[in-house]
């Protein structure tokens, strides 16, 4: 009998508690690729974290590519997906300047504006020129 109350209040404290952990959980950034696939990760700082709806966010973006050169055309990319994989947002800069293979770059984004956020979606921050030489990703919620 007491073990069925505790549980039940238990019960009731996870779900009360959980909106609340979601929604203040810094989000992490991760590998893109797949063992068949594997793409050179990016490191992604972002200055509020989690990102909030609406608002404007900034990306300090670093990596390397090794393989290949980054030509000045090839863009930075940051999109926002929801679980139906529907892009809900995304921003672009292109790169400008062509960056030697193995050489590592830096870009600094301040202005990226965030989308209306849903419970769960996917931040994928990528680096492209007709493929992707370079991506991190969070999965939220
Ligand atoms: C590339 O040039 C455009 C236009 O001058 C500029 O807005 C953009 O910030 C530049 N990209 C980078 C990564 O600095």
């Amino acid at each position: 009998m007491n073990f069925i109350f505790a549980f039940i209040l238990f019960a009731l404290l996870t779900v009360n508690a959980a909106p609340f952990q979601l929604s203040k959980r810094a989000i992490t950034f991760g590998s893109c690729g797949d063992a068949h696939e594997p793409i050179p990760l990016l490191n992604v700082k972002i200055g509020t974290n989690p990102p909030e709806s609406e608002k404007s966010e900034s990306f300090e973006v670093s990596g390397k590519v090794t393989k290949v050169d980054i030509p000045d055309q090839a863009t930075i990319n940051i999109v926002y997906f929801d679980n139906d994989r529907k892009n809900l947002g995304n921003y672009f800069k292109t790169f400008n300047e062509t960056i030697k293979a193995g050489t590592p770059f830096k870009i600094s984004l301040s202005d990226v504006p965030t989308p209306r956020l849903p419970h769960s979606y996917e931040l994928k921050v990528y680096v492209d020129d007709e493929s992707t030489l370079a991506c991190a990703n969070a999965i939220v919620g």
